[in-house]
């Protein structure tokens, strides 16, 4: 496949377009309107930037990397000639079927064709598909460029080889993709996230915890170790029997609430939305956007380098 079309240029889709461009593919990126374009267009060149800063690329590959990308607001010429095509517009289900609607009247029976919708099941967004047997779920994780997981959602129409062949691609971009063995809502990621933000709540309401506790909590024990080590195999470290009681003993403790808790709902009504309003967990001055991102994009850079560097040595050692 070399032809890549990335519909919406937001904070997924010109992440995507990047990684595309980057593993040599021809990419035509597609928002309605031209200032998400000139955005995109800029976001990826501050990317790939820092990565040549970091010696990650050379100036030469950032140039043509670059010059793979074509921006357009044209939905029919973008879909020109593609092989795959990933849709990453708001997810807003009428929205996407219309979408698929005009895709599917443009593109080669053989074009594949991928959400990275966050919520929506395939058999939502194949409703009114002609061909849903080449519809598939790539879910990517922001910042898309850097962040190495893609979930895979299939279901019992879609056509094998266009799983192996969606898999094989994500494979070939760097990224690591998993194949859910069968669909359910939030899929693996963000079910596990909730699990986790359910508890952390409640841990804070209970007046156990501050925000700012469960970040020091969490970034100096499971985020320090789950890069290298997950979960799974952090409990085969630590042995089964361990895990059995922790597991026996805690869960009745456990929050199980099936509603936000009021604090939240309570910030959201007042406009405390995150970085984006000034005031979330913690408060923002103006432009602290901008270099928060820039200091994420940098400390997950050297995480990857350092995932790299692994896998090289596993690779090496296995000949
Ligand atoms: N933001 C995240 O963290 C995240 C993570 C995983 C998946 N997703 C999913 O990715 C998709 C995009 O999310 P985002 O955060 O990049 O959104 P976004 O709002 O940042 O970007 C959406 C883009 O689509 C463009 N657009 C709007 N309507 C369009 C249309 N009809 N045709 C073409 N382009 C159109 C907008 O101009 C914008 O460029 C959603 O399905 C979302 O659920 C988001």
């Amino acid at each position: 496949m070399k032809n890549m079309t990335v519909l919406g240029a937001g904070i997924m889709g010109h992440g995507v377009a990047q990684l595309f461009a980057q593993a040599g593919k021809n990419v035509r990126i597609q928002a309605r309107r031209q200032e998400s374009l000139d955005q995109a267009r800029e976001l990826i060149t501050n990317s790939l930037k820092i990565m040549v800063e970091k010696d990650m690329l050379t100036t030469s590959e950032m140039k043509a990397t670059q010059a793979r990308i074509t921006y357009t607001t044209n939905l029919y010429e973008a879909l020109q000639d593609a092989d795959f095509v990933l849709e990453s517009i708001p997810e807003v289900l009428e929205l996407k079927l219309d979408t698929y609607e005009i895709v599917e009247s443009v593109v080669s029976e053989k074009t594949i064709i991928s959400s990275n919708t966050s919520t929506f099941p395939l058999k939502d967004l194949t409703q009114r598909a002609k061909h849903p047997e080449r519809f598939i779920i790539t879910h990517f994780f922001n910042p898309p460029q850097l962040v190495p997981l893609v979930e895979i959602v299939k279901v019992a129409v879609t056509e094998e080889k266009v799983i192996q062949a969606t898999y094989h691609l994500m494979k070939e971009i760097g990224r690591s993709p998993v194949i859910l063995q069968k669909e359910v809502p939030g899929f693996i990621v963000n079910r596990i996230q909730v699990a986790m933000l359910r508890e952390a709540f409640h841990l804070m309401e209970m007046g156990v915890a501050t925000a700012e506790d469960i970040d020091i909590v969490m970034k100096g024990s499971m985020g320090f170790k789950w890069a290298f080590c997950g979960p799974m195999e952090s409990q085969d470290l630590a042995g089964l029997q361990t895990t059995k009681y922790m597991v026996e003993n805690l869960l009745p403790e456990l929050s199980d609430v099936k509603e936000p808790p009021a604090f939240l709902t309570e910030m959201v009504e007042n406009n405390q939305l995150g970085i984006r309003t000034g005031k979330g967990f913690y408060t923002y001055a103006d432009n602290q956007a901008a270099e928060k991102i820039r200091k994420r994009d940098d400390d997950f850079l050297e995480l990857l380098r350092l995932l790299n560097r692994e896998k090289e040595t596993l690779h090496s050692y296995s000949g």
